[in-house]
Parts: C-alpha cells; sequence; structure tokens
C-alpha cells in the first residue's frame, strides 16, 4: 500500500457498558472490540436486547462506555465529558433513528437545518447545504411539507439528510427500515449505500433485515453484548 492507510472511521476497545436499575447490574456490551474503516458499511445484526442500540449509542458518543476505549475519526472521546460529547456529536456523528424523531411543527427544509443553529456554521451556507441535500435525496418537492404531511419513506429521507448536515465521519442507523414496508425498505437501502458511498463516509447500520446486510461491506453479530465477526 501507499501512503499512510486512512483513519479509521470508528475503534472499539475492551468496550463495556454496565446499566444499573435499582440495583441490579445490566451488562449490556462485554468486552467489544469492533473497527470500522474510513468509508465501511457495517451492519449490525443481532436478537433483542442484544447490546445493538447501546452500542451505536456509546459509537457515537450519547453515551459513555462504562470501560474501554473509544476512537471515532481518529478522535479519543473516552475521557470527554458530556458537554464535549455534545459539542463532538454535533460536529463529528449523524444518527438515523427508528423513530425518526423529526420536529413535528417543523418543515423538512426546518428539520435539517435545525443542526445547523446549534453549531458555528454560516446560515447562508447551511441553507444551501440543506437544499442540496433534499434535491439529492429527492425531496426538493416537500421541502416546505410538514412531517405529518409527509409519507414514512419520505420522513426517513429527511433523517438521513438531517444526519449529513454535519459532514459526519460516522453515521449509525439505528434499524432505519423496521417501519417501512419490503420495497420502500429496499429503496432506503440503497440511497443509504449511496449516499454513503459517494461521501467516503462509514456507516453502521443495525438490522434485523437479510436485506440490508447484502448492501453492507460486512456484517457483525451481537449476542449478549459480545460481539462476533
Ligand atoms: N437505559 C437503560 N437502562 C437499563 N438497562 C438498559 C438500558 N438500555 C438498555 N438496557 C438493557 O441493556 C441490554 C441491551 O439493550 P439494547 O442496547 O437496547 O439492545 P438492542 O438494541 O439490541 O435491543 C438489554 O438487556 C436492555 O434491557
Ligand atoms: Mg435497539
Amino acid at each position: 500500500m501507499n501512503g499512510p492507510s486512512p483513519i479509521p472511521a470508528l475503534e472499539m476497545e475492551d468496550v463495556r457498558k454496565v446499566y444499573v436499575v435499582a440495583g441490579e447490574e445490566v451488562v449490556a456490551l462485554d468486552h467489544v472490540e469492533l473497527t470500522v474503516g474510513s468509508d465501511e458499511i457495517v451492519a449490525l445484526v443481532g436478537p433483542s436486547g442484544s447490546g445493538k442500540t447501546t452500542l451505536c449509542s456509546i459509537a457515537g458518543g450519547i453515551l459513555s462506555p462504562t470501560e474501554g476505549r473509544v476512537v471515532i475519526g481518529g478522535r479519543d472521546i473516552s475521557g470527554y465529558s458530556s458537554r464535549e460529547l455534545t459539542e463532538f456529536r454535533r460536529d463529528s456523528v449523524g444518527f438515523v433513528f427508528q423513530t425518526v424523531n423529526l420536529i413535528p411543527f417543523l418543515t423538512a427544509r426546518e428539520n435539517l437545518l435545525v443542526v445547523d443553529e446549534i453549531g458555528p456554521r454560516d446560515r447562508k451556507q447551511a441553507r444551501k447545504r440543506a437544499d442540496q441535500l433534499l434535491e439529492e435525496l429527492g425531496l426538493e418537492e416537500r421541502a416546505g411539507n410538514l412531517p405529518s404531511q409527509l409519507s414514512g419513506g419520505e420522513k426517513q429521507r429527511v433523517a438521513i439528510g438531517r444526519s449529513l448536515m454535519n459532514e459526519p465521519a460516522l453515521v449509525l442507523f439505528d434499524e432505519p427500515t423496521s417501519s417501512l414496508d419490503t420495497e420502500l425498505g429496499d429503496q432506503m437501502i440503497r440511497l443509504i449505500r449511496e449516499e454513503m458511498k459517494s461521501r467516503g463516509t462509514a456507516a453502521i447500520i443495525v438490522t434485523h433485515d437479510d436485506r440490508i446486510t447484502r448492501h453492507a461491506d460486512r456484517t457483525v453479530r451481537i449476542t449478549d453484548g459480545r460481539v462476533s465477526v
């Protein structure tokens, strides 16, 4: 190989996550080792309760691990305070949740722009980026619609657009197609793949869906908080 290899999008080293509920410990992740390449798409598959959402939350700096090291795009976030994590998330990662989470009283376009209101970017530049993303996602005609005036697939596309506003190194998709029918789910996955590959952005896609694993570069399995490749 020529030159230095690109920095991985994600490195998790010996990560453990223990939740304490009413004095009882729940080990959600145990000795997780996971590296995601700079432009790699990884499907994360496992039964309900196996730790998928916890893994995504830690990989995106929403949660801190109980033990272990988390490095995103070469930045070690293991010791970050919650304030540093908030800033880091805003600048460096994207999330698309199963439940989409669009703000109901804002239009599609405003839902993209809201990412920027808490960020430092120039308003004009942000509007340009939002419009460009809406166009790429085939939503230019829907830019002024409220979420209630969008179909399930369109809402998911708005959520993808929103996750890409900050030009993240890594986007985390937690069961992005589970509320869509087969055909829409398939379209969504192709769209996700296209959007990630054209930007060289890495992604983890949590899924139960075999169709998604086919579109991923690699499938990682998780059972009882343990990852096996
Ligand atoms: N906030 C929480 N507090 C306590 N236990 C939790 C919390 N979130 C998840 N868990 C537990 O951790 C385990 C993994 O959960 P989760 O990461 O949501 O799995 P998955 O997304 O694969 O369904 C489960 O046993 C779940 O009950
Ligand atoms: Mg989950």
